[in-house]
């Protein structure tokens, strides 16, 4: 069967919409207890993580702020690139500030690694990562997680922000996709 771009091409659901919801909750409640009093900045890497910063934020019962950076770090299709660039950079200077970075997955830690060390060069004050999902199988370098929302198997999943050729990140939950769609013939 050709690929729909949507919810036909899903094997199974990994995390459906309240197990992501009550997750979400949980975390915010936990960062809003330990940046109580912090004022911090969450940057959100797009686009991936769109979905699941729009619902962190509002789970976040203290002052914040909000900022985003886009990168490129997968060329089409499922296989990591290494080659990370910074599209979009930050609007303001996190120099002094309790940085979040908030990310979609973890997978080999080769992005975030890039990204960690191109913003602890502007001197926050801390920098801690909150992920959704962490796929710890592929992992090639150490990564600092101070919160995560999932741990998963190495799947390549879709949905609630993640993509597949830029497709399905509007499924309301995490999902596999068929191996065709990726592996045709
Ligand atoms: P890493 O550098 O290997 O850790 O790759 C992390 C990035 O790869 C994530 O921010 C995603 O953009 C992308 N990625 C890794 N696994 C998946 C997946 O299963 N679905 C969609 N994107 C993924
Ligand atoms: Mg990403």
């Amino acid at each position: 069967m050709a690929a729909t771009g949507y919810v036909d091409d899903i094997a199974r659901v990994l995390i459906g919409e309240r197990e992501l919801a009550a997750r979400v909750a949980a975390l915010g409640r936990q960062i809003s207890r330990d940046y109580a009093g912090l004022d911090p900045v969450l940057i959100g890497i797009l686009k991936g993580t769109a979905f699941f910063f729009a619902d962190l934020l509002r789970a976040i019962t203290i002052a914040c702020q909000a900022d985003f950076m886009a990168i490129s770090s997968y060329q089409a299709g499922t296989a990591p690139s290494g080659a990370v660039r910074i599209v979009k950079d930050l609007d303001q200077s996190i120099e002094g500030r309790h940085v979040l970075m908030v990310e979609d997955v973890i997978d080999t830690g080769l992005t975030l690694r890039y990204v960690l060390r191109n913003l602890r060069a502007r001197r926050p004050a801390s920098l801690e990562v909150c992920c959704l999902l962490n796929k710890p199988a592929r992992r090639l370098v150490d990564t600092p997680l101070k919160y995560r929302g999932f741990d998963v198997p190495d799947l390549f999943v879709v949905g609630y922000g993640l993509d597949y050729n830029q497709l399905y990140r509007n499924l309301p939950f995490v999902g596999v996709l068929r191996e065709e769609i990726y592996e045709p013939g």
